[in-house]
């Protein structure tokens, strides 16, 4: 029975006999191909999505987090904290209640969706809104942390990039080699800098030929690593990726520069238009923040930056249930009234003269 990421690659974890796996049983996502979004953005393209809302808590987050709460719990910690546009929350929240410890979440206040605000809160964690945004929530958690023992477990723990590097390894495993490019959605940059330490230490291992070109895609109006300094008041319809600071800005550029890749933004339009794609053309429903690549993709093709064939893995990395606001509101079918009888549907269906 498959028991979670750290049993899968235990050797390549920090991980010792000592370590209390805190599991529930999350990586293991499936790749998926993509023939008919990959038609309506380039010829040249064999598309895969690795489908990081099939994780337990629905997002990518859980990679992370499985070792960074193992963690916490080795070091006999008891109280969890976290800022979050989300998704990292909902994470924390889900693995605190699995390992019987607390939890404490900073969020921007009104910005994050309802769902995985919903998840904090079924889980038992301390929801806190603050008045800012969420780097003002990182830095505000970074300073309690380093005041009390309390394990921090966003992306600027060391943990949490382990476990999140364990994607690469997976498709890797899935396509027997690296893609020619990995196409991802970059807020703190985290996951960028995590993925690309997966495709090098599997590629210095020997299991992959090859490594990929990192293609990572903000938000245009939350895109410092596009514009080179931060962002003072990041806004965009991707709430998960509303970040103007990143953690990992180092992460971010030496996979883009180590890769020969690059990182480029796409607008809320753009966003948007793809996360309708998405669920369209492959039923497969996806968070905003995944569309960032999806759309990213289109920009480069439309600008013939693929002309042969290749592959491309693109990151979706949470799922579209987490946030049914943007869903309803963005709907192309919204709901028809109708009454009860057998003629209105037919008509409403378009099926009567
Ligand atoms: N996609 C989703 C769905 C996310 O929730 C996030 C980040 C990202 C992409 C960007 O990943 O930060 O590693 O570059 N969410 C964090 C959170 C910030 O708090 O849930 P990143």
């Amino acid at each position: 029975m498959y028991q979670g990421l750290i049993k899968r690659y235990r050797e390549w974890l920090p991980v010792t006999e000592q370590t209390p796996v805190i599991s529930l049983f999350e990586g293991s996502t499936p790749l998926l191909p993509m023939p008919r979004l990959a038609a309506a953005i380039s010829p040249h393209i064999a598309l895969y999505a690795k489908f990081e809302g099939m994780n337990p808590t629905g997002s990518f987050k859980d990679r992370g987090m499985t070792l960074a709460v193992s963690h916490a719990c080795q070091e006999g910690r008891t109280v969890l904290m976290c800022a979050s546009t989300g998704n990292t929350s909902a994470s924390a929240a889900a693995y605190a209640a699995r390992a019987g410890m607390q939890c404490v979440v900073l969020i921007p206040g009104g910005k994050i969706a309802l769902g995985k605000l919903s998840q904090a809160i079924v889980h038992g964690a301390k929801v806190l809104a603050i008045e800012g945004n969420f780097d003002e929530a990182l830095r505000l958690v970074r300073e309690i942390c380093a005041e009390f023992p309390i394990a921090l477990v966003n992306s600027v723990n060391p943990m949490r990039l382990q476990g999140q590097k364990t994607v690469a390894f997976e498709v890797v495993d899935d396509l027997g080699d690296a893609p020619d490019y990995h196409a991802m959605p970059v807020g703190n940059a985290g996951n960028i800098t995590a993925a690309w330490m997966g495709y090098s230490e599997y590629h210095a291992a020997g299991k992959s030929a090859s490594m990929p070109v990192m293609l990572g895609f903000q938000a245009a109006g939350a895109a410092p690593l596009v514009h080179g300094k931060p962002v003072l008041q990041p806004e965009t319809v991707a709430t998960a990726i509303r970040i103007g600071n990143p953690a990992s800005w180092q992460g971010a550029v030496r996979a883009k520069e180590e890769s020969g890749g690059l990182i480029d933004c796409v607008t809320d339009a753009e966003i948007l238009e793809a996360y309708a794609m998405l669920p369209a053309l492959e039923g497969v429903f996806a968070e905003p923040a995944c569309a960032a690549p999806v759309a990213g993709l289109k920009k480069l093709a439309a600008q013939g930056f693929f002309n042969k064939p290749c592959s491309v893995v693109v990151t979706l990395t949470g799922h579209g249930l987490k946030d049914p606001d943007t869903a309803m509101q963005s709907a192309a079918s919204p709901l028809v009234a109708v009454a009860a009888s057998r003629d209105a549907v037919l008509q409403a269906m378009g099926f009567c003269a």
